[in-house]
């Protein structure tokens, strides 16, 4: 059966996404709609890791359980996911798969089960029990050996990892291993015989030169007394699984393996083998473990995997929570089209290599190739079709007795020149894109938008307009554009597939892209007579200067709409933009909440640590060059009024708070922003998505100072 399965990695969900796990889902997302236009029955899996010590210390610092952790990271993902037009109900993902399914546990038991009954090609026992000693990082959820961590200069304390720069965890505990040793030349072998089964070569090549290198047996649990959060080994319920051994197998549990509902549901026998797309930084895990877990469970290998580099900042570092240098979701949301997202991701990365992420970059292609590219060429050609043509596509054909005067504009009388060269570049783009290499794809196509481009200026519609004999010859000039556009649309709808469509409906045309296959596309399939839609913009064009400093502004700190970053504690998640309390968002584990929205809940004497009390706003003023913040002086009773400053600008006139009674945290650490010292946060609701702050107040006479209980 013609089908085709591909992953992206699951992702941790100890912390909110980035550009870098959005930048595989966009890939992942672009393959699958490029094989569902050729027709082939295509599953996407994205999705959410959540076992493991780094998930549950994130817990642990956000007060959440470990469960309410990964729904409250879920819940983000899915928002955002949904707003780039990822999800399934943008034609996106198939499944967002969770680790905490109970379908996922019970598969993963039966596939320990199968490789703890399995024999290695050495004729071993593939699972053994022993003791592990050594480094452990919990960033990278990965055991470290000497070459993978710096020793500080005082010895006493832990090594660090080279990625995250984090300390390391020293492990010394009883553990099932699993006999990697025994696996190299099995590996060898995968590997001569199917030479695309990692990718792009160089990666390959890595793989192979470390498999060479020999291989050391992998830890595969934990005592339940040091990580908690994982699933259990079965019949051995001291011990839970290394998180990397449950989430990769995810990839075949998502789709039936060790349970029959899923197997109907979706079908591991119609799916299997998938190819699995990830970062760089994980290939060890997917080239070299999951085979061997994968042989010694007896289940067939994966048809690829294929890996892309990474986002790196402007000194070379990738980029990462735990470094601090991302680039974050709700700013590229804010300010960018979910189009030139995915084509800037797509054209500047050299799919395989690493690349730069600057906003000045995104603005300059989402300026120059879209808006002044494809934008400009599809509307100065419809724009014709509507002025010289009624609205109508014209004949793209010349008659014998025109074909000289036509000559005599320059253009080229035989169609079958441009139909030819499109024809080639179509291949050539469809030879790039099943390489992943999108950015050479791009190139081509827009060699095509150039082209056509070239065509209209130099035949100069506009003074073929003016000669009634040159009617012919403007017809075909705009006909070829319009045509090219068609063929434009479908061969880049996988990487746009909103503008694309738009495009689409403003030619007039009304079928779906996602099944139209652009291998069948023949030079002259758009219809003389067409009747053109409404000519929309289609990239609006950006103001470099002030979209930057509109970013450079929104990174400000915001919040929770009161003294915001002042309230937000140091931990990994509310360092985010989006607070972590109060939920933004309310998730799977709030509807099952006793008290809606509320997932976690503190004993009195936690909340009788928060001082709350009555204030009167005595002025309040904005603070310059900023759009959120407020300063304000509130009498709450004390000798001298507080500072407070609140994120609150865009929403709140400055003179109509003067006087308003508001409720102040009143014990919270003071702390600087923007230069100011803010001395308190006020109490404010956050409406809607966007996170209205609405001021919280009384409708009874209150004297300053007193406080809530
Ligand atoms: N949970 C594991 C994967 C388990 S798969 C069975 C994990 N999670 S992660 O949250 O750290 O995600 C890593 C992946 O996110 C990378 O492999 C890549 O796909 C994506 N990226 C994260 N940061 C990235 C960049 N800076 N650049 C490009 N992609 C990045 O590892």
């Amino acid at each position: 059966m013609n089908t085709f399965y591909i992953t992206t990695p699951i992702y941790y969900a100890n912390s909110l996404p980035h550009l870098g796990h959005l930048y595989t889902m966009i890939v992942a997302d672009t393959v699958a709609r490029h094989k569902r236009q050729q027709g082939i029955e295509t599953f996407f899996l994205t999705g959410t890791d959540e076992h493991g010590i780094n998930i549950e210390r994130a817990a642990e610092r956000a007060g959440r359980t470990p469960q309410q952790q990964a729904d409250y990271v879920v819940s983000y993902y899915k928002k955002m996911t949904a707003a780039f037009g990822l999800d399934a109900a943008h034609g996106g993902y198939d499944i967002f798969m969770r680790t905490t399914e109970p379908f996922h546990y019970q598969g993963v038991t039966e596939f320990w089960r199968r490789v703890a009954k399995a024999k290695t090609p050495r004729g071993n026992d593939a699972i053994y029990k022993g003791h592990y000693e050594g480094w452990f990082c919990a960033a990278c959820a990965a055991y470290k050996t000497e070459d993978e961590y710096v020793k500080p200069d005082d010895s006493a304390a832990p090594p660090r990892c080279l990625i995250h720069e984090t300390p390391l965890d020293r492990i010394s505990e009883e553990s099932y291993f699993f006999r990697l040793s025994d696996y190299d030349e099995a590996l060898l072998k995968l590997y001569e015989s199917r030479s695309d089964f990692v990718q792009p070569d160089v990666r390959n090549n890595e793989v192979k030169s470390f498999v060479s290198g020999g291989l050391q047996d992998l830890s595969i649990s934990r005592l339940k007394s040091s990580v908690s959060w994982g699933i259990p080994v079965p019949d051995d319920p001291a011990h839970t699984m290394y998180v990397w051994f449950d989430a990769l197998i995810n990839y075949i549990t998502a789709i039936g393996f060790g349970n029959l509902e899923r197997e109907q549901a979706v079908g591991f026998e119609k799916f299997w083998p998938g190819l699995h797309l990830v970062g760089k930084d994980i290939l060890r895990f997917h080239a070299v473990y999951w085979p061997s877990f994968l042989m010694a469970a007896g289940v067939e290998q994966p048809r690829h995997v294929v890996a892309h580099g990474m986002w790196v900042d402007s000194t070379g570092r990738k980029m990462s929570k735990t470094l601090g240098n991302t680039i974050e979701l709700d700013v590229l949301e804010r300010f960018f089209s979910t189009d030139a997202i995915r084509y800037f991701c797509l054209r500047e990365m050299v799919f395989g290599q690493d690349g730069r992420f600057s906003y000045e970059g995104l603005i300059d292609r989402a300026n120059s190739d879209l808006a002044s590219g494809l934008g400009n060429l599809s509307s100065r050609t419809l724009t014709m079709i509507g002025r010289y043509c009624q609205g109508v596509v014209p004949s793209g054909k010349i008659s014998e007795e025109k074909l000289l005067l036509a000559k005599r504009t320059g253009v080229d009388t035989d169609e079958t020149t441009i139909a030819g060269f499109i024809e080639h570049a179509r291949d050539q783009f469809l030879q790039h894109f099943d390489n992943f290499a999108f950015s050479r794809a791009l190139e081509v196509a827009w060699s095509v938008v150039a082209r056509i481009d070239k065509m209209i200026s130099d035949a100069k519609p506009w003074d073929l307009a003016k000669d009634e004999n040159q009617r012919q010859t403007l017809n075909a000039v705009l006909y070829r554009s319009a045509e090219a556009l068609r063929w434009l649309c479908v061969l880049l709808y996988p990487v746009m597939p909103q503008t694309t469509q738009d495009i689409y409906a403003q030619l007039g045309l009304s079928e779906s892209l996602r099944t139209t296959n652009p291998a069948q596309l023949k030079w002259g399939g758009l219809n003389e007579n067409t009747k053109i839609g409404e000519v929309k913009p289609l990239f609006p064009r950006m103001d470099k200067a002030k979209t930057l400093e509109e970013i450079r502004k929104g990174a400000e700190p915001s919040g929770v709409h009161a003294t915001e970053a002042a309230a937000v504690a140091e931990s990994e998640v509310s360092k985010m933009t989006t607070p972590a309390p109060p939920m933004q968002e309310a998730t799977e584990a709030d509807a099952a909440a006793p008290v809606a929205g509320v997932t976690t809940f503190i004993e009195i004497g936690d909340f009788a640590k928060v001082d709350l009390r009555v204030g009167e706003v005595l002025s309040a003023e904005r603070l310059p060059k900023s759009d959120k913040l407020l300063l304000m002086k509130i009498d709450i009773g004390e000798q001298a009024p507080r500072q407070v400053l609140a994120g609150i600008a865009e929403y709140y006139e400055p003179e109509k708070l003067v006087g308003r009674k508001v409720v102040v945290v009143a014990n919270l650490k003071s702390r600087k922003l923007r230069g100011h010292e803010s001395q308190g946060m006020v109490v404010a609701a956050s409406i809607g998505e966007q996170g209205r702050p609405v001021i919280a107040t009384f409708t009874e006479d209150v004297p300053n100072g007193a406080r809530l209980k």
